[in-house]
């Protein structure tokens, strides 16, 4: 899979993709990601990616300009599966999106910042429109970067068997169970007996019982 980035503040994106998992995906050639500076595309002199929204009221706007040569010199390059944007007013994202989403071979995310982009990117080129929540950032790159980490742990090689995705929160709309490690009692906390008695079958059992009361008390909306 192929990711694009692009940012007026590449920055921000350093060290979430340098590091653990996703470092690692990458140097396997499971994903590659490129982060764009918004700022290498625009022909104003001073480098400006901003202006004032028209109307009255506070508040700056991604220019057209810069997103369009932006988007348009990838687009001359491949093929793109999706352009997503970043935006608190998007389609709220969950694990179903995430799945959805590690599908595609070639992506494009755009991170607003400020008050968002100029509408007409929004119109011409942006396939999807994505929130991470009820809540509004600085920007989008911190928002791009949970989607892109959420995205690159489910593909293929991207994890190790042990942290294998299918057993997550939320693949089968269950909270995952609790887990242990070794050792079985510390400080007289005990691990459940069932998880040392070696019968896997009956482990099973016991995970998907608590993970139905985990979801039953803490997100009961799930089970609907
Ligand atoms: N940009 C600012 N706030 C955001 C949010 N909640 N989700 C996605 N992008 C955003």
């Amino acid at each position: 899979m192929r990711i694009d980035i692009i940012t007026c503040v590449p920055d921000l994106l350093d060290s979430p993709f340098n590091v653990s998992i996703l470092k690692r995906a990458q140097d396997k050639g499971v994903v590659e990601i490129n982060v764009h500076n918004l700022r290498d595309f625009t022909l104003d002199k001073h480098r400006r990616v901003d202006d004032y929204a028209y109307g009255p009221g506070a508040g700056m706007v991604l220019t057209v300009e810069p997103l369009d040569r932006a988007i348009s010199a990838l687009k001359s390059e491949r093929d793109y599966d999706a352009v997503i944007f970043m935006t608190p007013d998007g389609e709220r994202f969950e694990q179903k999106t995430a799945n959805r989403f590690s599908l595609f071979k070639n992506i494009i995310i755009l991170c607003g910042h400020y008050k968002g982009i100029d509408q007409r990117i929004r119109d011409h080129f942006v396939t999807h429109e994505i929130s991470i929540g009820d809540f509004v950032l600085t920007g989008g790159e911190l928002a791009a970067s949970l989607v892109v980490d959420a995205i690159v742990r489910l593909l293929p090689g991207a994890m190790s068997d042990e942290t294998s995705a299918l057993t997550d929160s939320f693949q089968d709309d269950l909270l995952a169970p609790p887990v242990y490690t070794r050792p079985a009692e510390y400080k007289g906390w005990k691990v459940p007996d069932v998880l040392l008695s070696g019968n896997d079958k009956l482990i099973e059992e016991w995970r998907h019982e608590q993970a139905y009361q985990r979801t039953k008390e803490r997100r009961p909306d799930l089970l609907q």
